[in-house]
């Protein structure tokens, strides 16, 4: 059996039923190349009295050997956030599936769901996209379209920003919004939510002028994950939460 584990966004956010389950298993591996990995697994070890085995894309993608010993015996994937939230993760179930290994999913918490914590109404995003690093001959823009899209049907967009574990390459929100502004000539975004080790206790919500974030220096915005909003024209009860709980920087407060 397989058992897909979301470890949530940050430590102890593991389910009770997962972590009472992975008391019974003997081969658990943790997924350490979708999302920036700061969380220390050493009491989760410690607690179950067993080793938590890190895997790479490569051992993940290319070279599955936890699939096999799976055919025998009970595997464990641990997998930051939810393990079937923005990850290629339901390509592992599939395959799993047709080596007939039965496979079971453990839910936990999500930037999905936290990103509500910024106050906008989680109903009134559109489609998600990832900000990629430009290539040497590739300056990537779908997530671009995708964000004017989105504000076109007054819909906010969740950017998730870039993970090249294998170069240990995080994206920070200075490389995002440079990102942006090349890309967005006709100025059409105006305002940006970042979004900061949520669930951490070094949070951070910062709420402003892509202008005015723009000036800011990598370091300010702290260590990743990070993710942007790109809101919609914001309901007065979005706007109102943002006001109040955010970190802001307007060109006039009053805004
Ligand atoms: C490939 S996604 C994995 C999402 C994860 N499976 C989940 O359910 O939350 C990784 C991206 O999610 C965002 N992210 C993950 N955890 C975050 C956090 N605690 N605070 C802000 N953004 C986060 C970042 O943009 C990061 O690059």
């Amino acid at each position: 059996m397989l058992y897909l584990i979301g470890l949530g966004l940050s430590e102890k956010e593991i389910s009770l039923k997962a972590f009472e389950l992975l008391t019974k298993i003997d081969n658990i591996y943790l997924d350490t190349y979708t999302n920036y990995f700061d969380f220390d697994l050493l009491w989760l070890e410690n607690s179950l009295n067993k080793k938590v085995s890190p895997l790479s894309r490569e051992d993940i993608e290319k070279n599955p050997l936890f699939l096999e010993t799976a055919k025998k015996e009970d595997v464990a994937l641990l997998v930051s956030g939810d393990p079937l939230v923005a990850t290629t993760h339901t390509d592992i179930l599939l395959r799993a599936n047709k080596k007939g290994i039965q496979t079971k999913v453990l839910h936990s918490s999500s930037i999905y769901s936290a990103i509500a914590e910024t106050g906008l109404h989680i109903y009134r995003f559109g489609k998600t996209a990832s900000i990629p690093y430009p290539e040497e001959n590739f300056f990537p823009r779908s997530f671009y379209d995708v964000t004017i899209e989105n504000k076109e049907r007054n819909l906010h967009t969740m950017l998730l920003l870039d993970v090249k574990k294998e170069k240990n390459l995080f994206m920070n929100p200075k490389e995002a919004i440079d990102i942006l502004k090349r890309l967005d000539e006709n100025n059409n975004i105006k305002d940006i939510v970042v979004i900061s080790r949520i669930s951490h206790e070094n949070q951070r919500i910062i709420y402003g002028d892509m202008e005015e974030l723009a000036k800011f220096e990598k370091e300010f915005y702290g260590p990743p994950p990070h993710t942007l909003v790109i809101p919609a024209e914001l309901h007065f009860a979005e706007e109102e939460y943002l006001l109040t709980l955010a970190e802001i920087y307007k060109n006039s407060k009053n805004k």
